[in-house]
């Protein structure tokens, strides 16, 4: 596995890899776990080489603390990316990635500032900025990401589709711990009981889904979602939005299209997400 740490030399070695068949892509910032694995093993079904790019990125971190706290485990990352076959690993500084005197952003104007976007501020414009420019250094002919972060999963299509770029975006399902929680690298930063407590994220996705499955209107399904996270003393319910999966417009009554819900969960170190998307 090459471990390219320049954007010189990783297109050294994308040059051969695009010579010798297609080049699938997963993009992280690294604490990989069986979510991102997912990701590398769709991307392997699919093409004859995978890259990964492993990049903890300050643009999209809106609190200092939070960037500073993300947790960094270089060796294992590199280690699981060998044993599943990875053909190269980019891994780069901030310099390397953002060059003194950089002025150029990507942005999807509406997309980025609505929702999930509403919270974090600026956080949507730092993701689609990286992945332009990691997109533009790798060249792939496919990308996978994550349903879990579901609207960055639209923010990068929407960009894709508006900038005419050359690469294939492919959604992955959310892996889940046993109890549901949904992997993520920040739940190591999830204290004493909130671990427990975490599991009503899916679980109310899962009761809400139940009820529009019976008829129920979205007003009904987002009362009942507040219920079960506020159940729990140590969960605060900071995002909920139930949105037209297509157009991310926020939807009202009883849903004639698919859906999908979203919900931001604030515990005393982190912030976690989870989404489900109905099919009505
Ligand atoms: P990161 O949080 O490391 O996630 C990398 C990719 O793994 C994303 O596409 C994310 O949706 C996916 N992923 C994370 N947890 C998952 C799970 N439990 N099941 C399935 N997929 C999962 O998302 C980012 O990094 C960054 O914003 C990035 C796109 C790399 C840009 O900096």
């Amino acid at each position: 596995m090459h471990i390219c740490r320049s954007i010189a030399e990783i297109r050294n070695v994308m040059w051969d890899l695009a010579t010798d068949g297609s080049v699938g892509l997963v993009t992280t910032m690294g604490a990989l776990h069986a979510g991102h694995m997912a990701l590398v093993a769709a991307a392997a079904d699919d093409h004859d080489a995978v890259v990964a790019t492993i990049f903890v990125n300050p643009t999209q971190f809106g609190d200092a603390k939070d960037l500073e706290n993300y947790p960094r485990t270089e060796e294992t990352d590199l280690a699981m990316l060998r044993d599943a076959g990875v053909a190269a690993v980019f891994i780069p500084d901030a310099a390397e990635i953002y060059p003194d005197g950089e002025e150029t952003i990507v942005e999807t104007t509406h997309l980025a500032n609505i929702l999930h976007g509403e919270v974090r501020p600026g956080h949507y414009r730092g993701v689609a900025t990286v992945v332009t420019k990691l997109f533009n250094i790798i060249q792939a002919d496919a990308a996978y990401f994550g349903e879990k972060d579901y609207q960055q999963l639209a923010v990068i299509r929407r960009m894709v589709r508006d900038l005419h770029m050359p690469i294939t975006i492919h959604g992955v399902p959310t892996v889940r711990e046993a109890d549901g929680l949904a992997m993520s690298s920040r739940n190591v930063r999830l204290i004493a009981d909130e671990r427990y407590d975490a599991r009503v994220l899916h679980l109310s996705l899962t009761v809400a889904e139940a009820l529009i499955k019976e008829g129920k209107t979205v007003e009904q399904a987002a009362e009942s979602i507040r219920g079960v996270i506020s159940s729990k003393r140590s969960c605060k319910l900071v995002g909920l939005d139930i949105v037209d999966a297509e157009t991310f417009a926020p939807v009202t009554g009883v849903p004639t299209k698919t859906i999908g819900i979203m919900i931001s969960v604030q515990f005393l170190q982190v912030m976690l997400i989870d989404q489900k998307e109905i099919a009505i």
